[in-house]
């Protein structure tokens, strides 16, 4: 054989390695997720799997050092959210955080430690919000989170910035391009896994009243059907960074035959409830936070930075795996009743029955006013601490004046402290209004009242 020949014969070949280095060194793990015929197989790469394991092998829990003695409440100054907590309880809770985000830097981080009370820290009231947030996902997004939950790990692991965040851009420069608007596209990016597609998929859906991501026309003709091409790019963005944010492709969520139909992998629906919670997170939660931070941690348009899928996700179909750091943090679980001061908080897990409170109401008023609030605070704290309890509402007036009136007056009382119970944190499908059997009762100053009962 002559080189000339030679070389030819291992061109070919030289191609060919050329071409497979491009993919991904066998084995792989095909696990179907659909009718069979249809296509729908989730691959995975064992070896990617594995080097991922490690890194979301959440860390051990503290012991628990026992609910006994005095409350956090009692003796801390400035402890709003977990003063029903006893003091070893608080610290067991103080000691694990400070794990959780800032591991080198101790209780300095967010403490002035010669003065523990003190809020001069930015850090510290970011801290405080992010427990209110993390106690609402676990408390309103369990379509989501499940009884998995989050805790500030899920997101944070062991970094005081969570190492997925995004932040708004600066619209382009129109007057320095004359291709006019790119409408964000054909700069690969990262946020949309490399793909030319808009790379800030997430203002238009992940923060304020968001735009519709469904793209797919249900007329065939433009009247009255707005959706376009440049709404279906942006979906598309969207749509490979929630892939990308759990390493899975598009037909975990979809049967592709039709992307728009619901009938495909159950995830679609989780995925669903995931847009509005991180809507949530983004909305109420981290944006307010913007006056907050520091200037150094805003983004290139003053905004703080914010949640994706990724945030939680890192890359796994479930967060960790699925595997669920809140069952040894309850305080997490929901908002705590409040500290009483010498008064006894509801224990979680206590069983509540029978009457939990009388609201009353000012002659002709239905609006709570603010010591009735503080009884539907603590109402609200135990039932988030008691899942199964449901409450039946009944409101009621006196009888001085118009029997019409007092009717509209009595429903407008319970209608008031179903509201306040919801804002709380009480599940919608939690609270019964109940009519009550007597609607007028008497002259007396708890005529005006509303009753939560535990519901029979
Ligand atoms: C990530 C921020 C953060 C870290 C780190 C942190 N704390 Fe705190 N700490 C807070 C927040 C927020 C509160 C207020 C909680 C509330 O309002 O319910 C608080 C309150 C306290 C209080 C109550 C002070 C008072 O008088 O009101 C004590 C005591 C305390 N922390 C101790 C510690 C100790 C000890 C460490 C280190 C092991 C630590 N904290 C680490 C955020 C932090
Ligand atoms: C859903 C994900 C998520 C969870 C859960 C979460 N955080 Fe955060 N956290 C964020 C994001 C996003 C930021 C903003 C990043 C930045 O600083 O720009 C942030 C920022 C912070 C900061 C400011 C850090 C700095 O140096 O700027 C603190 C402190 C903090 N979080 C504490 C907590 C604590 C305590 C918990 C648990 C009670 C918690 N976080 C739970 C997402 C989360
Ligand atoms: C984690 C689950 C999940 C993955 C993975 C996913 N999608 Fe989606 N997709 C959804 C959800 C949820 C919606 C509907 C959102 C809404 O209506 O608020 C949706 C909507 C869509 C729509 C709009 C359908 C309509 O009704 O007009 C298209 C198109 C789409 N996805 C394409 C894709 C493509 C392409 C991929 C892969 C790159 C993908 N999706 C990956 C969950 C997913
Ligand atoms: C606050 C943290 C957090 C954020 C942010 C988050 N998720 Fe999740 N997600 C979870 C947890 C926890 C679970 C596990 C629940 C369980 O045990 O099944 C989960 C489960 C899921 C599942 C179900 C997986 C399965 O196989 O059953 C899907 C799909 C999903 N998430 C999609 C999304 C999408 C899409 C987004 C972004 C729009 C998102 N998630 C944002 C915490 C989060």
């Amino acid at each position: 054989m002559t080189i000339r020949s030679l070389k030819a014969a291992l061109l070919p070949l030289l191609a060919g390695t050329l071409l497979l280095a491009g993919c991904e060194r066998p084995p792989v793990d095909s696990v179907q997720h659909g009718f069979r015929g249809t296509g729908m197989v989730q691959v995975y790469n064992p070896r990617t799997v594995a080097e991922q394991m490690p890194g979301n092998v959440p860390p051990v829990p503290l012991p628990s050092l026992g609910t006994d003695g005095p409350k956090a409440g009692e003796v801390y100054q400035n402890v709003r959210l977990l003063g029903s907590l006893s003091v070893n309880e608080f610290t067991r809770y103080m000691v694990s955080m400070t794990s959780w985000i800032a591991p080198v830097e101790g209780c300095a981080y967010c403490h002035d430690v010669n003065n523990l009370a003190d809020d001069s820290r930015y850090t510290k009231v970011v801290a405080r919000r992010m427990i209110e947030m993390t106690q609402n996902v676990n408390s309103q997004h369990k379509s989501h989170v499940l009884e998995t939950g989050v805790t500030c790990w899920t997101c944070h692991r062991g970094q005081a910035v969570p190492a997925n965040i995004w932040y708004q851009v600066p619209p382009q420069n129109l007057k320095a391009n004359f291709i006019g608007d790119k409408a964000q596209q054909n700069t690969p990016a990262k946020s949309v896994g490399l793909t030319s597609l808009p790379y800030d998929p997430f203002t238009p859906y992940l923060v304020g009243t968001p735009k519709p991501i469904r793209v797919i026309g249900p007329e065939p003709l433009p009247n009255g059907n707005r959706m376009s091409i440049k709404q279906a790019e942006f979906t598309y963005g969207l749509m490979m960074h929630m892939s990308d944010a759990l390493g899975v492709n598009c037909t975990y969520c979809h049967n592709t035959r039709s992307f728009a139909s619901w009938e495909g992998p159950p995830q679609r629906v989780n995925a669903w409830h995931g847009l509005n919670m991180v809507r949530d997170i983004n909305t109420n939660y981290i944006d307010p936070l913007k006056s907050a931070f520091p200037a150094n941690r805003l983004g290139p348009l003053g905004d703080a930075g914010k949640a994706n899928c990724a945030t939680c996700h890192q890359g796994a179909y479930k967060p960790m795996y699925g595997a669920s750091m809140l069952k040894d943090f309850p305080e997490l679980a929901g908002p705590l009743p409040p500290y009483v001061k010498g008064g006894v908080a509801p224990a979680p897990g206590a069983a509540l029955s029978g009457t939990l409170a009388k609201v009353l109401f000012a002659v002709g008023r239905s609006n709570v006013s603010n010591e009735s609030r503080a009884a539907i605070t603590s109402v609200a704290g135990a039932l988030v601490a008691n899942t199964t309890v449901k409450v039946d509402l009944s409101g009621f007036a006196d009888k001085t004046g118009n029997a019409d009136k007092n009717l509209e007056l009595a429903k407008l009382r319970a209608f008031a402290v179903r509201d306040a119970l919801k804002a709380a944190g009480v599940a919608d499908d939690r609270i019964n209004l109940k009519k009550p059997e007597f609607v007028v009762g008497g002259t007396a100053d708890d005529a005006r009242r509303v009753e939560i009962n535990v519901a029979q």
